[in-house]
């Protein structure tokens, strides 16, 4: 495409977007079932467009933006049982956990990071970019890493280890108070990955589901990735990185043309609309609102499984959160199909699975539509 000569009147430029916005899939549409990603709440929304020009790069210039950063990190690090934590808003669980393993890098200067098997690739990136080499931990019967494996993978050239809190593909959670105590006895950083997980367990835990402990109730716990724009309700883009002490001085750059003068994120410009959005989420529902939309969510994921089961597919492992992977012959080949189909699920490598994610824009309706014209039909001709 060329690049146009003149400019074009406004109205024209927006029936044009307006028009592919169209072809775009919306969360409305009753066809998304595999996204991790919220709708984002309507005051999120505001909240974003209002703190448009604002850029957290530069802070001295957007001293109120600053000031919500550090409101966001203190609600949520307050959330996940920090005292005094340490934080910035970023861009998502990608950059959280890539800025977190960049900080224990240059802290140790050694090479090899305790992954498990079930943490999300965005850590392959991390470990390619910093020159780090990921040591993968088998996982056990219940998906969640094998702690006897984990012991015999440690060596004089581990870095930091990983935990995951809500892992992508089956949500489960590995034992965090387990690997907390290995790791502190080792003196080692111990990163948990809850960027879905973050904002769906502390409430799990207030409804008395059992679940591992996964924060910084954990002694061994070093840092926490956390995404407001998964079950946080907010709006894109926006993760959250916690520290439990200062790590971040370990990744300053001086940045002398900024208000700021030293820089510790990856991103230089950062987008203010994030923190303005997730203050504004977090403000709306408070605990009790994100209570009752997990509460809502587990609903919705049990009634999914019923229906599931009823019709003889079984679960890889009863939900813990509100993910659902589901055992089915050619997995691959059917969540092809469905996409065909227009039904969006998605794939789960690890387990040869079908995976939905019950958002809380999932509808009855249009799961039993899933079902009836989507996964039962064509697990039938499989
Ligand atoms: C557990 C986990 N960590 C990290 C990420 C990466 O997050 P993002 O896509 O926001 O970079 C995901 C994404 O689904 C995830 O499930």
């Amino acid at each position: 495409m060329k690049f146009p000569e003149k400019g074009l009147d406004k109205a024209k430029i927006l029936d044009e977007l307006k028009a592919n916005q169209k072809r775009n899939w919306s969360f409305g549409s009753g066809r998304i079932f595999g996204s991790m990603c919220a709708m984002p709440l309507e005051v999120s929304i505001r909240a974003y467009t209002l703190f448009i020009e604002s850029n957290l790069g530069n802070p001295g210039l957007y001293p109120a933006t600053a000031e919500m950063e550090k409101k966001v990190v203190g609600m949520v690090g307050d959330l996940l049982h920090g005292k005094k934590v340490y934080g910035k808003v970023l861009s998502g669980g990608t950059e959280a956990n890539i800025s977190a393993l960049w900080m224990y890098r240059n802290m140790a200067r050694r090479k090899e990071v305790i992954l498990p098997l079930h943490a999300h690739f965005s850590f392959k990136k991390a470990c390619d970019l910093l020159g780090l080499k990921p040591v993968f931990v088998k996982v056990g019967g219940d998906y969640t890493v094998d702690i006897a494996d984990m012991k015999r993978k440690i060596s004089d050239n581990t870095l930091c280890a990983v935990a995951v809190a809500g892992s992508t593909e089956l949500g489960v959670v590995d034992p965090v108070p387990e690997i907390g105590e290995i790791c502190a006895e080792r003196n080692l950083p111990l990163h948990v990955d809850a960027a879905f997980g973050g904002f769906v367990i502390p409430f799990l835990k207030a409804c008395g589901r059992k679940i591992p402990d996964f924060d910084f109730l954990v002694k061994g716990v070093t840092s926490i990735t956390v995404d407001p724009h998964k079950m946080g309700q907010s709006v894109m883009p926006s993760g959250i990185l916690l520290t439990r002490e200062n790590y971040w001085k370990y990744i300053e750059f001086s940045a002398p043309y900024l208000t700021s003068e030293i820089q510790s994120t990856l991103l230089g410009t950062r987008a203010s609309g994030a923190v303005a959005g997730t203050y504004a989420a977090i403000k709306y529902l408070g605990f009790s609102g994100y209570l009752e939309i997990v509460r809502r969510c587990m609903a919705m994921t049990e009634f999914t499984c019923g229906i599931a089961k009823h019709h003889g597919i079984e679960p890889v492992v009863e939900p813990v959160m509100n993910i659902l992977a589901l055992r089915v012959k050619n997995a691959r080949k059917v969540v092809k199909a469905l996409h065909a189909r227009q039904f969006f699920v998605s794939y789960g490598e690890l387990t040869d699975s079908l995976r939905i994610v019950l958002m809380p824009y999932a509808g009855k309706k249009q799961i039993r539509e899933l079902f009836e014209e989507g996964i039962v039909p064509l697990v039938q001709k499989s």
